[in-house]
C-alpha cells in the first residue's frame, strides 16, 4: 500500500518552486555487455543523469534547480557555496549562478592550478570567483565571512552547503523517483555514489513516501558509513516539512544502506577496483564514470555481482550521478 500516492507526491512536488535544469527525463539505458563481462546475474540498468543538457549534467543539477530557485525567490544576487577544487557541485552552481544573472563565489580547498583544467576551467569559464582555502574545516567559515562582506557591501549572498544537500536540494531526489517511475517499474536495486548525502536522502524519502520496496544502496565516496547514515536520516527528517507530509512516514521504511569499503585511500584516491570499473564500463558499453564518485560506486556495484550479492531475477539500476569532467583533471 502507498503511503503517499504518486499523484499527491507530484502535486505537493509541484508547490515547490523550481528551475527548468533538468526538463526531460534523464534516459534509462540495459548495460548488457557489462552484465556478459561480469558473466551474468541482475538485469543492469543505468539511469544517466550524466547525459543531462545543463552544465555538463549530474546530480547536482536536479539540487540545484530548487536551492537556485529559493535563492532567486529571496532576491539573492550572488550564491556563495563550498567544495574541493574539482567540485562537479561547484561547477553547477557557477553555472547556476551565470543562467540567473547572479555572482557565484565558490570556495575550494586546495591550492590554486597554475592552468586550470577539467571543473576549474568551467568554473573559471563561467565567469565565478574562486576563493582557496588550505583545508577542507576552513570552509564554512571562509563562506561565512564572504557571505557578511558581501552583505555588509549591500549585496544578498545565498550560502549554499556543500553539495547542496539540504532538504530542499535533496527533494530533487525525490522528484526523481516520481520520474523513474514514470519510466520503468521501480527496480529492486538502486546502487550510486554518496558522499555530502543529498542524493541518497532524496531517494530513501522518495521510496519512504510510496512505500516502495527498492533497496536504495549509497557506495560512500568519502566518510565512513556510520557518519552518513546520520546525515543522510537528518536530510530525510527534514523533507516531510518542505513537503506538508506526516513525519513519521519519512521515519520509517527504505533503510539507508551505506557501504564504505570502496573508499579505498580516501576521497578522490583512485583504487585498483575504480580503474578497472571505470575502464570496464567504457569498454563495455561506453559509459564514461568518473575517478571520485561513480568510478566507486561502480566497483561496489561489480563486486556485489561477482560476489552473487543480487540475484538473477533482480532488477538493479546504477544512478550515474554524473562527474564525467573529472576524468579531464
Ligand atoms: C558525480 C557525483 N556523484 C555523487 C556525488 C554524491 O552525491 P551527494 O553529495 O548528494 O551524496 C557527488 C557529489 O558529492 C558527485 O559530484
Amino acid at each position: 500500500m502507498h503511503l503517499v500516492t504518486s499523484a499527491e507526491l507530484r502535486a505537493a512536488l509541484a508547490r515547490v518552486p523550481s528551475l527548468p535544469f533538468a526538463p526531460q527525463p534523464s534516459p534509462i539505458e540495459p548495460l548488457p555487455r557489462l552484465s556478459a563481462a561480469l558473466g551474468g546475474g541482475p538485469r543492469l540498468l543505468v539511469k544517466r543523469d550524466d547525459a543531462m543538457p545543463f552544465a555538463f549534467g549530474g546530480n547536482k543539477v536536479r539540487k540545484l534547480a530548487l536551492v537556485a530557485a529559493r535563492a532567486q525567490a529571496d532576491g539573492a544576487d550572488t550564491l556563495i557555496t563550498a567544495g574541493a577544487v574539482q567540485s562537479n557541485h561547484a561547477r553547477v552552481t557557477a553555472a547556476a549562478a551565470a543562467k540567473l544573472g547572479m555572482r557565484a563565489v565558490l570556495v575550494v580547498n586546495g591550492r590554486p592550478l597554475a592552468r586550470p583544467a577539467a571543473n576549474a576551467l568551467l568554473d573559471s569559464l563561467l565567469g565565478a570567483e574562486v576563493v582557496c582555502v588550505p583545508t577542507r574545516e576552513e570552509r564554512a567559515p571562509k563562506m561565512r565571512e564572504i557571505a557578511e562582506r558581501a552583505r555588509s557591501a549591500g549585496r544578498r549572498p545565498f550560502e549554499i552547503p556543500v553539495g547542496a544537500s539540504t532538504p530542499l536540494g535533496a527533494l530533487g531526489f525525490v522528484n526523481a523517483v516520481a520520474e523513474l517511475l514514470d519510466q520503468i517499474p521501480a527496480p529492486d536495486v538502486i546502487v550510486h555514489a554518496t558522499s555530502s548525502g543529498g542524493t541518497q536522502a532524496g531517494l530513501v524519502a522518495g521510496c519512504r513516501l510510496l512505500g516502495l520496496s527498492t533497496r536504495i544502496l549509497g557506495i560512500s565516496a568519502d566518510d565512513e558509513a556510520s557518519l552518513l547514515q546520520v546525515q543522510v536520516q537528518g536530510i530525510v527528517g527534514g523533507i516531510a516539512e518542505l513537503l506538508d507530509v506526516d513525519p513519521g512516514i519519512l521515519a520509517r521504511g527504505t533503510p539507508i544502506e551505506i557501504d564504505d569499503r570502496f573508499v579505498g585511500g580516501g576521497y578522490g584516491i583512485e583504487t585498483e577496483a575504480s580503474r578497472e570499473a571505470i575502464a570496464l564500463a567504457a569498454r563495455t558499453d561506453a559509459i564514461f564514470l568518473d575517478p571520485t564518485y561513480t568510478g566507486k560506486a561502480m566497483a561496489g556495484l561489480i563486486a556485489y555481482v561477482r560476489q552473487r550479492r543480487f540475484t538473477d531475477g533482480q532488477t538493479v539500476l546504477f544512478w550515474h550521478t554524473g562527474g564525467q569532467v573529472g576524468l579531464f583533471a
